[in-house]
């Protein structure tokens, strides 16, 4: 994509902001950082410079699918650390509910998985979660489904959490127990009914051997959500007339792709404290970004409530 010559400065950013209709507003981690949650690329501050002790060969494997499907602690280690702990949404997640409320949002793809954006008022059929959330768990085993609240106390002690599912079906299984054995006997696999034949009446055995709980955020090596492509494919590739990157380095794919997705004439404004190299954004504003949208909305004059802006 090449850069569309007539929009450079901030007040080009503002008329656009005005007179556009269908806004796709793309986030990443850096519109929560001014609420204290650590974005996870920037040096020193993001989680993979504090992960980076842990002994991995690249701190991103706390998030990969096949690491987990090994040694699940690896992740439930870390994961207390970016459960979401705050009801509190910047002023960046404020403008896009003002976007919302002029009825100029078309879509807001995140990448955060802190549901703020929901907290904010952002409606669930404006928002697509790209990377999921900690709303819900699987079992990796059984494809058993739970609130995530339900795994609150494990993710918080930094302990596996199984699957009560599974749990249940072994101890219904399990020869000698006084548990009543489901009817059909073929529940569990082989594997995992072997190794309790061998092992003791201890119930902690049982858990051991029980499919581990994955909160749906996606892994590296797992899909997106179907929603995502359907979403940004067959629907908003046709309507919109803007594009609002704010807060992500566009280092993950396929979220990085979605800005070479769309029509390459529609412009696209990118605010963040970092330039992104890989990709020639229309207008490029750099720093803060709950300052960068204040100032965007002081000069569109509209009226961006949030207790972190100064009113003067
Ligand atoms: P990154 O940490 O890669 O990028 C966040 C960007 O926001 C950085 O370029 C920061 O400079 C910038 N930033 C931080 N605070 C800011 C602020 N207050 N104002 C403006 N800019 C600020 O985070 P993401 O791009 O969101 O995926 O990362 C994408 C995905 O990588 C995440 O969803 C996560 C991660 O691995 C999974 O875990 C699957
Ligand atoms: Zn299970």
């Amino acid at each position: 994509r090449v850069k569309l010559p007539m929009y450079n400065t901030i007040d080009d950013a503002v008329s656009l902001l005005k007179k556009s209709r269908n806004i796709v507003v793309l986030t990443g981690a850096g519109i929560s950082t001014s609420l204290g949650i650590p974005d996870f690329r920037s040096k020193g501050t993001g989680l993979y410079s504090q992960l980076e002790n842990l002994g991995l060969s690249d701190p991103q494997e706390v998030f990969d699918i096949s690491l987990f499907r090994e040694d699940p602690s690896v992740f439930y280690s870390v994961a207390k650390d970016i459960l979401p702990s705050s009801k509190k949404f910047s002023p960046t997640h404020a403008f896009i509910r003002l976007l919302q409320d002029k009825g100029i949002l078309l879509t807001n793809f995140t990448q955060n998985i802190d549901n703020l954006e929901g907290h904010a008022g952002i409606l669930p059929e404006k928002l697509i979660q790209c990377h999921g959330s900690f709303a819900t768990a699987t079992c990796i085993e059984c494809g058993y489904k739970v609130e995530c609240e339900k795994l609150y106390y494990d993710l918080k002690a930094g302990k596996v959490a199984h699957c009560d599912r599974c749990i249940q079906r072994i101890r219904e299984v399990k020869p000698g127990s006084k548990r009543k054995r489901s009817s059909d006997g073929s529940s569990g696999s082989r594997k995992k009914r072997q190794s309790y034949e061998d092992s003791t009446d201890d119930e902690d055995d049982d858990i051991a051997v029980a499919g581990v709980m994955k909160p749906d955020i996606t892994f590296f090596g797992e899909d997106l959500p179907k929603t995502f492509h359907d979403r940004l494919m067959d629907h908003d590739r046709e309507l919109v007339d803007l594009v609002l990157v704010i807060g992500t380095s566009l280092k993950v794919a396929p979220v990085s792709e979605v800005v070479g997705v769309l029509p390459p004439t529609v412009p696209q404004l990118y605010i963040s404290r970092e330039p992104c190299s890989h990709v020639d954004f229309d207008i490029d504003m750099l720093g803060d970004c709950d300052t960068i949208i204040t100032e965007l909305c002081r000069r569109a004059g509209w009226d961006l409530q949030h207790e972190m802006i100064a009113k003067d």
